[in-house]
């Protein structure tokens, strides 16, 4: 019997009432599952049966509430409803869960009276990241579970908890044997048999913890989230499961709830959310990945060690080949120390350090990689060391092998035209810490062909990074926007601001660092040999700050010589009088008179240098669309998550005050620099946001 759309069905086996979700392609609990669902339950509860279970078809149970009509007021009914449908019927009802059971879904398995999970399944509550609450219970029945301190934990965290430690924690009754739904229909039935009576969570007592474990849970998720206003409420809303009656708390939840999903941080996390998702397309790309089962990496420095931890962990056999026996062997210890150190720290098993260890093959013979599906180069920054690099690739991989490389700013055209088959080059840009930082830039060459663009992208979703596609240019998305980012940050010195006043703008705002101390913590070397070397090409006209060069040439290299912006002396940063020194000359040889420049102002010039490239970038076609920028910097350089990223937060802004921003940019940067059409990118979105204001209220 089919209950709504044909979305939930029911069906009677052995005396049983199976329903079951279908709604590709993650049963997201849209308004149709919810209608269905409660269709179906009260009609289950009219029948005579022993028990009801509920599951998904296809590859998940409930992979949430439906985050589309989060925005827009809900049709009825709403998930509660249908939670008490179920906690109303007179069978004993139980969840059997495979794939995903995450927000509204837990909150649909914490309304049944049993759950059971596949082995492979995850089961978490993560509206937090989405900046809301969980608004259907799971705030109160979780810690009737689990307890007050490790349901704040699991609240706040997000966490996706997989389904062996679910039963440990008392998140489900019991594991089935698979995820094959008889094999859940199997278990959920021996669950309800046990069991024998309805087992209400609402009604159970919340275990009564230590008051100080869950004070300890409260502080680190505060400090984690940066004291985010939905999690400070969602730690009240768990700790009242321990001091309300139910029905009080579950309305103060839905409340909540109603009131964080329609803020604008949660509009921004949701832009992000389907941005991410957008961002791992290419738009008309049909081409099929092909396998990668045997990777090579030439290369065991910084980046190379990060990559190969990354490509080890995605259970990728690796050969890493270095210059010779000696940085071949440093480079396979120092990989091996970090998985041993981290088997110390406890966050990795023992067997598993031991299996990683395993894939890697450390080599000083590129003869070596002739049997590689991909070879990915991360040897030092120089155009001429690449070129002759893939050159010997190119006559020693095997044919269809993709050659990819690292570079963070070189053309890759230029590399990929020493091959004979331009169209396997591939950049893969991955971020440092390359094994921790989620970004992955894809680069698609002039001749990468789709297959090998497919392939790319099919590869780091199994490294469970986030890809975004960028076309060939200096410093690709990420690096080129950051690098307008800091021009300006170096203008904003010159006409009067510190190190220190940029610095506190910029995590003010809500990055993770300002970018002096950023650079000082990566090295101004970098940069300063990338300004040398383009010395011969710049537009002389351009406006350009000796600043950064002037610290280099004093050797203030950043924190690994003591100082570059900052002192460190003690180990933290300190303001410098050398650098002071330094600064105060440089203005009085262009005869500048420094002026006051307040927070506002420098945000402002900050965020208004990041747009400006962003609309090149897009003007270009560097990126394919304006939330894969948004996505990249979030992802690779500390721009704060619950902005949106600088596209959406620019959105978001009046228009004037983008023009006075883009005026003050413009003026900054002097006549010749580039101008980009930030009005035009931003229309589409300030579109959006009167629609979503029309949806906000009901009137779309
Ligand atoms: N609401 C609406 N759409 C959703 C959704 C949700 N809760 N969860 C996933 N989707 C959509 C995705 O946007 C994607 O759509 P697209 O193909 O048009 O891009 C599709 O379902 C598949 O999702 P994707 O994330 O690409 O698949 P995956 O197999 O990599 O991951 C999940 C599956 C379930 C782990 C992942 O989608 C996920 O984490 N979903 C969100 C869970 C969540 O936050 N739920 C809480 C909501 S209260
Ligand atoms: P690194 O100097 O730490 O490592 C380079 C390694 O390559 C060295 O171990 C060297 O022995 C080895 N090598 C050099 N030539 C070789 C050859 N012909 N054959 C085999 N091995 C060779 O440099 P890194 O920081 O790891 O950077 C590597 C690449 O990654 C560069 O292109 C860089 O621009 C890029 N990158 C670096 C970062 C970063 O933050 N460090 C980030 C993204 C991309």
């Amino acid at each position: 019997m089919n209950c709504d759309e044909n979305v939930v069905r029911l069906e009677v086996r052995n005396g049983f009432g199976i329903v079951t979700i279908d709604n590709p392609p993650v049963n997201a609990g849209s308004t149709a599952v919810r209608r269905g669902l409660l269709t179906c339950i009260v009609k289950a509860s009219e029948m005579d049966l022993q028990g009801v279970v509920i599951l998904g078809a296809g590859r998940s149970f409930v992979a949430g509430s439906d985050i589309k009509e989060f925005g827009a007021p809900l049709a009825a009914p709403e998930l509660p409803q249908v939670i008490k449908a179920i906690e109303d019927c007179p069978h004993p009802v139980c969840a059997a869960i495979h794939g995903a059971s995450l927000g509204g879904g837990f909150e649909l398995a914490l309304g049944c009276d049993l759950r059971v999970a596949a082995p492979s399944a995850v089961l978490g509550l993560p509206e937090v990241t989405l900046g809301l609450v969980p608004g259907a219970g799971g705030t109160q029945r979780l810690p009737r579970l689990v307890g007050v301190a490790e349901a704040i934990s699991l609240v706040c965290s997000g966490q996706r908890v997989p389904a062996p430690e679910a039963l440990t924690l008392g998140m489900v009754d019991a594991l089935a044997n698979s995820s094959a739904a008889e094999d859940l229909i199997t278990a959920a039935q021996d669950a309800i048999r046990t069991a024998s009576h309805k087992r209400k969570l609402r009604d159970l007592p919340v275990p009564s913890g230590d008051p100080k474990s869950t004070d300890a849970a409260a502080s680190k998720a505060l400090r984690r989230s940066k004291g985010r206003p939905n999690v400070a409420e969602a730690i009240a809303l768990v700790k009242l499961s321990a001091q309300s009656p139910t029905d009080h708390a579950l309305l103060k939840e839905r409340a909540a709830f109603q009131t964080f999903r329609l803020e604008e941080e949660a509009f921004a996390l949701r832009h992000l959310f389907f941005a991410e998702r957008a961002a791992m397309r290419v738009d008309g790309l049909q081409a099929m990945p092909s396998e990668i089962t045997h990777v090579g990496l030439v290369g065991g420095g910084t980046m190379g060690q990060g990559i190969c931890r990354a490509m080890l962990a995605a259970g990728l056999p690796v050969t890493l080949v270095e210059r010779d026996t000696e940085t071949r062997d440093k480079a396979a210890n120092v990989i091996a120390q970090a998985l041993d150190a981290s088997v110390a720290k406890g966050r990795l098993a023992a067997d598993e350090a031991e299996q990683r260890k395993a894939l890697l093959t450390p080599s000083a013979e590129m003869s070596d990689l002739a049997t590689c599906d991909l070879v990915l180069e991360a040897v030092f920054e120089d155009m001429a060391v690449k070129k002759e690099l893939f050159h010997t690739l190119d006559t020693i991989l095997k044919s269809g092998a993709i050659l990819a490389t690292n570079t963070s700013y070189l053309d890759i055209d230029e590399i990929a035209a020493v091959t004979s088959r331009a169209e396997d080059v591939v950049g893969l840009h991955f971020f440092s810490p390359a094994d921790i930082m989620k970004l992955l830039e894809v680069v698609r060459a002039k001749d990468t062909s789709d297959g090998a663009l497919a392939t790319a992208l099919s590869l780091a979703k199994k490294l469970g990074k986030q890809p975004v596609v960028a076309r060939v240019a200096e410093g690709f998305i990420g690096n080129r926007i950051y690098a307008a980012y800091r021009r300006h940050a170096e203008f904003l010195i010159e006409e009067g601001a510190s190190p220190q006043d940029v610095d506190a703008a910029a995590t003010d705002f809500g990055f993770a660092m300002g970018p002096f101390a950023v650079g000082d913590m990566s090295g101004l070397d970098i940069a300063w040999n990338m300004r040398k070397r383009q010395a011969a090409t710049r537009d002389p006209s351009a406006r350009y700050v000796e600043i950064p060069d002037k610290l280099c040439e004093s050797g203030r290299f950043g924190r690994k010589t003591g100082g570059g912006w900052y002192d460190y002396d003690d180990g933290k940063p300190r303001s410098s009088e050398v650098v002071s020194a330094i600064i105060n000359q440089a203005r009085a040889a262009k005869g500048i008179t420094p002026r006051a420049v307040s927070m506002q102002d420098i945000q402002d010039r900050l965020l208004g240098a990041i747009l400006n490239e962003a609309a090149l970038v897009l003007e270009e076609g560097v990126a394919q669309r304006a939330g894969d920028i948004d996505v990249t910097l979030v992802h690779g350089y500390g721009f704060p998550r619950w902005t949106g990223g600088p596209i959406w937060w620019a959105s978001e802004q009046p228009a004037e005050r983008i023009k006075t921003m883009m005026a003050a940019v413009a003026k900054a940067a002097g006549p010749g620099a580039l101008t980009g059409t930030v009005q035009d990118m931003l229309a589409p979105l300030w579109a959006e946001r009167e629609e979503i204001e029309k949806r906000k209220s009901g009137d779309a």
